[in-house]
């Protein structure tokens, strides 16, 4: 039975913390080190449960990791090296959609049968987007009803092809380079937006051939091993989101959050921020692994959008997971904003354009919702109220922070799918509000 959380408000926040290990990053990691030939070391990697579901998959391909207090050692064994101890292996990816979709990139190229499956929502979520070109380059797939988990994957040889995909997404980006890496030739991928480009600056660190062929193209050859590496993965910048936007939204507040990845292809959520005046400082930056990382300090002022601001095109891939959070800023923010070309946020772990207008309304607030968006003017005072996280991670984190925006309590029901992508979210959250804010029910 998973737990509510009670928040009262207003409150502001102050202090400093860190946040967990890059979610996207840690999946990257691990599974590019499980086909590496030789040991790598990762330091930071995420506590997440669907990085968790992440290891669990690799460890029942047959590859060791040890898991030790501060770091990780993922004994890679070369890109054919998974050995199952079952026929065909099952594979659980639980809640996460970066695990069944890159995952499936190395299965389709095995010498084995597998099948992999998730949570009730992971199997609402759409998987023809991989299957196509994977199937294009010689995988053979099965899917309920063409599109959806569980997948049955028959690995094969498979044979590098140009695809563009239609979609700008990272985890589709991430499984063809991934397949690209096992297959005959060259394997050349390009999207219409640039996504997350976590998988082509990890791939240089392994030694792999890829280059960029364009803006928003990338090509990889095939059969060339990998060499293992010594990784520290930063804090998840999606993660720090949260308490930015309750530094700078909550007055009175002042927070830091220290060693954050700081990828530019991540950070369009704090640049949205600034365009709106936000009090945000960048400091330390340096670069890990090709990867921007630094500390974060936020404060609160007064946040105006120039009459109504629309987000819409190529800046949608870039702040996808930031926007529940964003959302709820908004209501805290003088003007309209307006969020366009998002459909995809209907296929998250929750359709979200849905969860956030519930979430809103169900606090006193106002929105109006279009097929692909919402609008949203402010400033608006919530009252509060009862919030379902229809068992989404991200809608409970983000309305735990409307809790302290509003002026009366907020209840989060099923409130423990925070672990998704932030085990000890409420705790870090406590300690940083006043006492009695935060409340476990
Ligand atoms: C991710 C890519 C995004 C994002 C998800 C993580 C990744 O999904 O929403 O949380 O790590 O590649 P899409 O690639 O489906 O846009």
């Amino acid at each position: 039975m998973s737990r509510s959380m009670r928040i009262k408000g207003p409150s502001s926040i102050r202090g400093e913390l860190s946040v967990p290990g890059d979610k996207s990053i840690s999946h990257r990691i691990a599974m590019l080190a499980s086909i590496a030939k030789g040991s790598s070391r990762v330091h930071g990697f995420s506590t997440s449960a669907d990085c968790q579901a992440t290891l669990d998959c690799i460890e029942r391909l047959g590859i060791k990791v040890d898991r030790r207090s501060q770091e990780l050692i993922i004994h890679g064994r070369g890109l054919f090296g998974f050995q199952p101890a079952e026929a065909p292996v099952r594979l659980n990816a639980a809640n996460s959609g970066s695990t069944i979709r890159m995952l499936s990139g190395l299965l389709a190229a095995q010498r084995f049968e597998s099948e992999i499956d998730g949570d009730a929502s992971l199997q609402r979520r759409p998987m023809a987007r991989i299957i196509e070109p994977l199937k294009r380059m010689g995988a053979r797939i099965e899917a309920t009803n063409r599109n959806f988990a569980p997948l049955r994957i028959n690995g094969q040889q498979l044979k590098g092809i140009s695809y563009a995909s239609p979609v700008a997404s990272a985890q589709v980006k991430s499984c063809v380079l991934m397949a690209g890496l096992h297959a005959e030739g060259r394997t050349l991928f390009s999207e219409p937006a640039r996504s997350r480009n976590h998988t082509e600056l990890m791939l240089k660190e392994f030694g792999a051939r890829i280059e960029r062929q364009s803006a928003n193209a990338w090509s990889v050859e095939g059969g060339g091993e990998l060499k293992p590496v010594d990784y520290q993965v930063p804090g998840d910048v999606s993660s720090a989101a949260f308490f930015i936007a309750a530094g700078v939204g909550l007055s009175g507040s002042e927070i830091t959050v220290r060693s954050v990845g700081l990828n530019p292809t991540r950070t369009a959520f704090l640049d949205v921020l600034q365009s709106l005046g936000a009090n945000i400082v960048r400091s330390n930056v340096r670069q890990l692994h090709g990867e921007a990382v630094g500390d974060l300090h936020a404060a609160s002022g007064e946040l105006r959008a120039s009459s109504v601001i629309t987000l819409s095109g190529e800046i949608i891939a870039n702040i996808i997971d930031e926007i529940p959070i964003l959302a709820v800023l908004a209501t805290q923010v003088r003007g309209t904003i307006e969020l366009r070309d998002a459909r995809e946020l209907r296929v998250k772990e929750s359709d979200r354009i849905r969860t956030i207008v519930d979430g809103i309304r169900s606090m006193g607030g106002e929105i109006e919702e279009f097929d692909d968006g919402f609008a949203i003017s402010g400033p608006q005072r919530l009252t509060g109220g009862i919030v379902q996280s229809a068992g989404d991670h991200r809608i409970a984190m983000a309305f735990a922070i409307g809790g302290l925006m509003a002026h009366g309590t907020t209840e989060i029901r099923d409130a423990d799918c925070a672990s998704v992508s932030f085990p000890g979210f409420y705790e870090a959250l406590a300690s940083v509000t006043e006492p009695g804010a935060v409340e476990l029910q």
